[in-house]
């Protein structure tokens, strides 16, 4: 994988996972796998993030991991350092668009706006995240934005759901999209992974 465009085509769906201890990461991760996809985002949203990625990269060999909810120029290096493939914020700086290219790894920096997409695209970056897709205007206005801006792609994400994400993958636009459906915080809290895998199943088979 080099840049953003490579992760966009890692799975029809890349899953955005919390998880409050780095050992639930692990069977969580393999259920995905078991369900057919092989990618996901762990976010740094809690303590536990950095951890999970690690263990995650060091034990499950068939997904590719990535860090999720990198919101600062620290984040990004420690991320990097745990063994992320690859990174995604939730919005974009320039302080923190410069420490993701200095990774090295592949990003999908987050945008809403036509402006922040022009922005970003100024920098060279065309595969973008697009958040939060469904407060934003949803299908609709990603379809509108792709009119002017027809070289970008995007992987829409916050809102979106097993039922919208058909109308989301239609759009040329469109690499992947991403949400945290398949991973509901309370089969993660019973260790419900059969569920985990048949929600990942059904998402698989969306593309
Ligand atoms: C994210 O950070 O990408 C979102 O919180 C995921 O949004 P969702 O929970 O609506 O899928």
């Amino acid at each position: 994988m080099k840049t953003g465009h490579d992760v966009l085509e890692l799975s029809p769906v890349l899953p955005v996972v919390v998880v409050d201890s780095a050992a639930d990461a692990v069977p969580l991760a393999r259920a995905l796998v078991a369900g057919g996809i092989r990618a996901i985002e762990l976010t740094l949203r809690t303590p536990a993030g950095l951890a999970a990625i690690e263990r995650v990269a060091a034990e499950v060999p068939d997904i590719v991991v990535g860090a999720g909810t990198v919101v600062s120029p620290e984040q990004a290096k420690q991320a990097a350092d745990a063994g992320s493939a690859f990174l995604v914020t939730p919005g974009c700086t320039d302080a923190l668009l410069e420490a993701v290219s200095a990774t090295g790894l592949p990003f999908l920096p987050g945008v809403s706006t036509v402006s922040e997409a022009m922005r970003v695209a100024e920098h060279g970056v065309t595969a973008l995240k697009f958040f939060p897709a469904e407060a934003s205007g949803g299908v609709a206005y990603l379809k509108a934005l792709g009119g002017p801006l027809p070289q970008l792609r995007f992987c829409p994400t916050g809102g979106v759901s097993i039922s919208n994400a058909p109308a989301y993958l239609a759009l040329s636009t469109v690499g992947c999209v991403g949400g945290s459906w398949l991973t509901p915080p309370d089969a993660v809290a019973a260790g419900d992974f059969d569920r985990i895998e048949q929600l990942a199943r059904e998402a698989a088979a969306l593309r």
